[in-house]
């Protein structure tokens, strides 16, 4: 399969009238953060890392970028236009060199970050233009200007459509360059300009927040809607043949203990939390993440990969919720420093850590006294 280069347009650069919250609709607060922090974060979960615009009203750039960089990494911010329209077109002009470009309402913050590859891959496969769209429920009604009823529209014909839409580069720029009227959605431009576009399945949670009310729902969606992953992660390692070596376990020194062989410190408890926070948020594992070939972290302590695990996780934007591990091995004697360990790990992690031990009544590697074992699961949230 062909690579695509991908840019994502956020536009964020209306003023929410129909709102009327006192602010810029984007920057209205949702569930701790903001409107366009939610969406933002639906692009940074996407398969495939796009380049990411973000238009905004001229006076709130700065700030902009700021989120932008927390969450996103790199990305650029660029000012609006007064209307939907002309916000994207300013968008436009940063697009680069890529070929799909998607184009989202900042206002459907609760978008899942797989309808924006669903709609990538819609239009990667095709070569032509793909919104989502859902079915409509209500019977609608054509009236007249007085408010009668005119007629039923059958509604199996119709689809409400959402964003992100997403276009070959090509297209969208030839549309946007010829537009002659003014309209809501790039759909519109791009069916003007004679090109097809198919409607992919779209998502319930993709709903704009367009009044009081749809921010309200979003509130709720927020506080009940489980936006929690866990994962699992395992480490071994063995005893080491030398005994000058120091044992490290749990982020803590055990002096006169025998230590473990491994190309860093050889901490099990602290690799089995990295592999299951990595598998949690979805980002690899410690080998890719932490490949043996990195000289930052030969010999380095469960320490520094734990704090490296954090960042990038809250840069992808997950929290770690709890973590529990359990650590199998007749070597040392964990319970003295039990809560010294807990203490030190839940304090690298800005999360609740326990931590126990157990033996294996003398059966397999670890029963024999040649090495230990960790296994953890952890909890993150978004
Ligand atoms: N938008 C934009 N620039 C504009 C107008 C709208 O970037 N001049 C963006 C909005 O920020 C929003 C999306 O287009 O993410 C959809 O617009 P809408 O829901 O109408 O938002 P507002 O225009 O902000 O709201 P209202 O119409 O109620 O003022
Ligand atoms: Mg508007």
């Amino acid at each position: 399969m062909t690579t695509h280069r991908l840019a994502v347009i956020v536009v964020a650069a209306g003023s929410g009238v129909r709102l009327g919250a006192g602010a810029p609709k984007a920057f209205v607060p949702l569930g701790g953060s903001s409107i366009l922090e939610h969406a933002l974060h639906a692009v940074a979960g996407m398969a495939q890392p796009p380049r990411v615009i973000v238009v905004v009203p001229a006076d709130r750039c700065a700030e902009t970028q700021r989120v932008v960089e927390r969450v996103i990494g790199t990305g650029e911010v660029i000012a609006g236009g007064p209307t939907r329209q002309a916000s994207v077109a300013a968008g436009l002009r940063l697009i680069g060199d890529a070929d799909i470009v998607l184009v989202h309402d900042a206002a459907r913050a609760l978008t899942p970050s797989a309808l924006f590859d669903r709609v990538a891959d819609a239009v990667a496969a095709s070569g032509n233009g793909a919104v989502p769209g859902v079915p409509v429920a209500d019977t609608i009604k054509r009236t007249s200007a007085g408010g009668a009823i005119v007629a039923t529209v059958d509604r199996a014909e119709l689809s409400a459509v959402q964003t992100p839409q997403g276009f070959p580069a090509g297209q969208l720029l030839a549309a946007y360059a010829a537009a002659e009227r003014e309209v809501t959605d790039d759909a519109q431009l791009i069916a003007d300009a004679g090109h097809p576009v198919a409607i992919v399945e779209g998502d319930p949670l993709a709903f704009k927040i367009t009044t009081a009310w749809d921010l309200r729902r979003a509130e709720d969606l927020l506080r009940t809607t489980a936006l929690t992953r866990i994962g699992v992660g395992t480490d071994t390692h063995a005893f080491a043949e030398n005994t000058v070596e120091p044992l490290w376990l749990a982020c803590l020194e055990w002096p006169g203990e025998r230590g473990l062989a491994g190309h860093s410190d050889g901490d099990p408890v602290a690799h089995a939390i990295v592999d299951a926070l990595l598998s949690a948020a979805g980002l690899g594992d410690i080998g890719t993440v932490f490949g043996t070939s990195d000289p930052r972290f030969a010999g380095a302590h469960g320490s520094v990969f734990l704090a490296e695990v954090r960042r990038m996780l809250e840069h992808a934007g997950w929290r770690v919720e709890n973590v529990s591990v359990q650590l199998i091995g007749n070597r040392p004697r964990f319970s003295a420093r039990k809560e010294e360990a807990e203490r030190t790990v839940s304090e690298l992690l800005g999360a609740p850590v326990s931590i126990s031990a157990t033996t294996t009544d003398g059966l397999g590697f670890t029963g024999r006294g040649e090495g230990v074992a960790a296994i953890a699961t952890a909890l993150v949230a978004r």
